[in-house]
Order: structure tokens, then sequence, then C-alpha cells
């Protein structure tokens, strides 16, 4: 089954169920000023689940894009090392807003990866919430659970892993987590697929929780592992979501994806984030020094600084729009209406700082390999201002590039 099967099978099968397809909100949440990006599919349903918006509609499924890159869900720094981390990816989801609850959410969950994906039975644990903070064990949950799976397929964890809220404050409650166990001795011999969230109570900024109106359900699969589970494939980044992309990537560099571990990382951080950034302009942010603009310019400068490493001397990420606009034009059409928007913005970007990357990042990565045999993994001061002043190598640019060869830079100094 491909990508786009699987995200078309799924809201099927809950509109079938009632449920209004409704189309994904923009990556730049509209009036929340509590997130710097939509970060799950709840989101565009906050005051729904808080009763303060009625829709006409007490069910819905969608397939949200969304960013996690910062607060509460920060991915970022997972990019490239790991098979099943990104910073953009596309979450599907169902919705009750005071409708069905636990018994419902359960059950639909089970079939549709039971009965519609066919995925085995025998391959699948699921967890609840055991009870910790004054909150009390998911006893009905557990007692759903078990008309479906037999009692050792049944984990109780913790808040970490079984309360789910989307920030500091706002709508949570206790969730329930479904597993698919791929054996073997991967990365991820078992891998979170899906989360069903009984949402039950609004936190407010001092800690307080308050019942809501009507407890609802928010469910969150995201689309990359359960394709790769799906597929049969290990990591996220084998599936048709990221191989057009590692492999126009390829082509242009001329290396090919699972020759070298080194490579490899860089060209899932440039697949990544080149889907984020498109999806990001595409969505209406610009590259700039500022708040969301400055996250994009982030990631935008992470993926140019793999591009060298990779051995590009050209720009090279405008390229990846052609990719992402055909094989994911069908699900989201806006990405082929502001193609050439999207392409114009990427490459203006990337002509700024070229001249920075070929000056001065030979010189961070050499300055950052003498921190590194000195012992005290320190970049000094005088050589991090030398780099800014007249290389004119970004500051932020520097720490981050450091970090992630594990030196820090002095910056009192
Ligand atoms: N809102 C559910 C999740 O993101 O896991």
């Amino acid at each position: 089954m491909t990508s786009n099967e699987i995200r078309r099978t799924f809201l099927e099968y809950f509109r079938q169920h009632g449920h209004r397809v409704v189309a994904s909100a923009p990556l730049v949440p509209g009036d929340d000023p509590t997130l710097l990006f939509t970060n799950a599919g709840m989101n565009q349903f906050k005051d729904v689940f808080l009763g303060r918006e009625k829709r006409e509609y007490t069910r819905a499924t969608t397939s949200q894009k969304v960013m996690r890159v910062s607060g509460k869900h920060n991915d970022l720094d997972n990019v490239g090392p790991s098979h099943r981390h990104h910073t953009f990816f596309e979450m599907l989801g169902n919705f009750s807003f005071g409708d069905y609850f636990k018994a419902e959410a359960i059950e639909f969950a089970w079939r549709m990866l039971t009965e519609v994906w066919q995925m085995p039975a025998e391959k699948l644990v699921v967890s609840v919430f055991k009870g910790e903070n004054g909150i009390p064990r998911d006893t009905e949950a557990y007692d759903i659970w078990r008309k479906f799976v037999p009692a050792d397929r049944i984990m109780e964890l913790g808040s970490e892993d079984n309360f789910w809220q989307m920030g500091d404050t706002g709508p949570c409650g206790r969730c329930s987590e479904i597993y698919y166990v791929r054996g073997g001795s991967g990365a991820d011999p078992e891998i979170e697929i899906w989360n069903n969230v009984f949402m039950e109570f609004e936190r407010s900024a001092d800690g307080t929780l308050t019942p809501l109106p009507a407890p609802s359900i928010d469910t969150g699969m995201g689309l990359e592992r359960i394709t790769a589970v799906l597929q049969g494939k290990e990591s996220n980044y084998d599936t048709d979501l990221f191989m057009p992309l590692l492999t126009r990537v390829g082509e242009l560099a001329g290396v090919r994806y699972g020759d070298n571990e080194q490579t490899d990382v860089s060209m899932r951080v440039v697949a990544d984030h080149a889907r984020a950034m498109t999806f990001l302009i595409g969505d209406g942010v610009i590259p700039s020094n500022e708040w969301r603009g400055y996250v994009l310019r982030k990631i935008m400068r992470r993926a140019m600084r793999h591009g060298k490493h990779l051995g590009f001397t050209e720009p090279f990420l405008h390229e990846m729009v052609t990719v992402l606009a055909r094989e994911m034009g069908d699900a989201y059409p806006d990405l082929r209406t502001n193609q050439e928007m999207i392409v114009k913005t990427i490459t203006a970007e990337e002509n700024r700082f070229d001249a920075v990357l070929k000056d001065g990042l030979p010189r961070l990565e050499a300055e950052i390999d003498k921190a590194r045999e000195s012992g005290a993994k320190v970049l000094g001061g005088e050589a991090a201002f030398r780099l800014y002043d007249t290389f004119g190598v970004p500051y932020d640019f520097i720490e981050d590039t450091a970090a992630t060869r594990g030196v820090s830079v002095d910056r009192e100094a």
C-alpha cells in the first residue's frame, strides 16, 4: 500500500463511521499565542474540546500537517541519526467532541489496524495509564482493551507515556498507546504507532485540572511510522514518503542512500528539512530573524550545512519542491499552486547564505576540530567572534553546528 493509499483509507474508514473529513489546518496556528506551530491534529479543535466553540459535527477525522520543533514536543535534534523522528510530519486522527468515548475509540482503532489494514493482532501491544500524581489508574480503558488483547499485552505506564497534553495549558487527559512489535535487534524493536487520548481536563497555567464540559476523544498516528510498518520497512526513510527525496538528493550529489552512515545522516536531514521548509513556506512563513521565520531559517541553514557535507557547491534544496509537489500534490493541492513561490523563496535563501557557507563553514569546522582535539570541547569566544565578524557566520549557527559535535561555545568571552 502506498502512503497516499494509507492516508486515504484512514480518512475513508472514519468517514464511513460518521466522521466529517476536515482539511488540515495550516502549520501556523490561527489565533493561538501558546503555539509556535501546529503540533497536533487536535489544535484546530482546541476550543471545541474546551466547550468554547460549537461545530456542526461531533466527529471529525483529519490528516494534519504538524511541526515538532519547539516547546513540549520538540524532535529537531533527533532528526538525522533517528529513523523515526521528523520536524514535519503528517498526523492521522479521529476526534469525538462529546460524542463517543473510550469504548468506541478503542474499537475503532483496533478494527482500523487489524481489519482495514490487516495488521497481525499478535504483533500489537497497548498501554494504559497506571495511576500517578493524584490521577487514578485507567481501569475502564484496561477493561475495554481486555476484550481485544490478552492481559500480558497491556502495559501500565505513567504520566510520561500515558498522559497527553498539547502544551503547558489546554485540553489534556489520560491516553492509551498502541505499539507494533517488530522484534529483532533493529533500533526500534517496538514502535509506538497510535495514541488515543481520552480528553477529560483543561490544565490551567497554575497546573490545576478542571473537567471538560464533555469527555472527548483525540487521537494521533504519524503517517510516516504507520507507513513504515505497513510497507515492512525498519526505517521511515525507506518508505515512499522519503525515498523519492533521498533518490533525488543522491542523483544531484552523486551519492547513494545506504552506502555510508555519515552521508545517510546528512541525506535524512536534507529530506526531512526539505519537507518542513516546503510546507512552512507554502503556509506563508518566510525565513527571517524572528519567531516562526527564525525557526524556518534555522532549519534551512541546517539543511544547507548538511548539503555541504554531501559535496554540494551550488544551491540544491529548491529541487526538492518538485519532488514533493509530484508525490504529495494530490493530498495537498496548495503545494502545486504555490510551487513557484516556494522554489523562489528557497532559492533566495540558499543564495543569501551560500557565501557564508563557502568561506565560513570550513573555518568553523576547523575550529570545532581544534576544540575537540584540545579535550576541553569548548570553542573559544575569540574564534567564534572572528567567524561572525570576518566571515559573517551567524552566532546561533556556530553554536548549533558545534553542539552537533559535542562542543560548546564560550558565549561569555
Ligand atoms: N494528540 C495526540 C497526539 O499527538 O499524540
